[in-house]
């Protein structure tokens, strides 16, 4: 089995096994295709979901459990970026840099976030907490230059005094701020 892109931690989970409910949960998903090999990206991303990146052991765990090679599992989860070859931190954050991003001012908040956190893109903060990455449009160009944390958004993120406000909140734990497009939101919506 080929080794890029894995690192040194590629032995990680040795021991990796689906508990129960995971196992129930999994044949409902492969329930919903006429054949176990189309499940294959749900069980990843649910494989993800619950340890956090693939790991060779992981993608042998899907292959396994969908009865298909190694070889094929391996392809998917190298193919789309938004399955994780590599432990990130706690915080992955996701910037955008396509056409509007990018004249919205995706690189002020790249730059911005870079000389916050003190990483590259690519680079997980020493104490784990934050990892930055680029990645291609994510569908919410009216409201650039933003970024995707987890599964939410964060729009609209055109200052150097609003990133920081941004940062600060995730580094405490404590609500993100709002921004004019919550508001702009809000208003269409009340
Ligand atoms: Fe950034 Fe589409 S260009 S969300």
């Amino acid at each position: 089995m080929a080794h890029f892109p894995f690192p040194a931690e590629e032995e990680s989970h040795a021991d990796v096994a689906w508990s129960d409910a995971q196992t129930a949960e999994i044949r409902e998903i492969i329930a919903r295709y006429p054949e176990k090999k189309a499940a294959v990206m749900p069980v990843l991303w649910m494989a993800q979901d619950h340890w956090g990146w693939l790991s060779l052991n992981v993608i042998r765990l899907v292959a396994k459990t969908l009865e298909l090679p190694p070889s094929h599992v391996l392809s998917v989860a190298t193919f789309y970026t938004m399955f994780k070859k590599k432990p990130t931190g706690e915080h992955l954050i996701q910037v955008c840099h396509t056409l509007s991003c990018e004249l919205g001012g995706s690189e002020m908040l790249i730059d911005r976030i870079r000389e916050k956190l003190g990483i590259e893109v690519g680079e997980t903060t020493a104490d784990g907490k934050f990892t930055l990455e680029r990645v291609e449009c994510l569908a919410a160009c009216g409201s650039a230059p933003m970024c995707q944390v987890g599964t939410d958004y964060h729009e609209l993120l055109n200052s150097h005094e609003k990133i920081d406000a941004f940062l600060d909140a995730l580094a405490q734990g404590t609500p993100l701020p709002r921004t004019e497009m919550d508001q702009w939101t809000y208003s269409q919506t009340s």
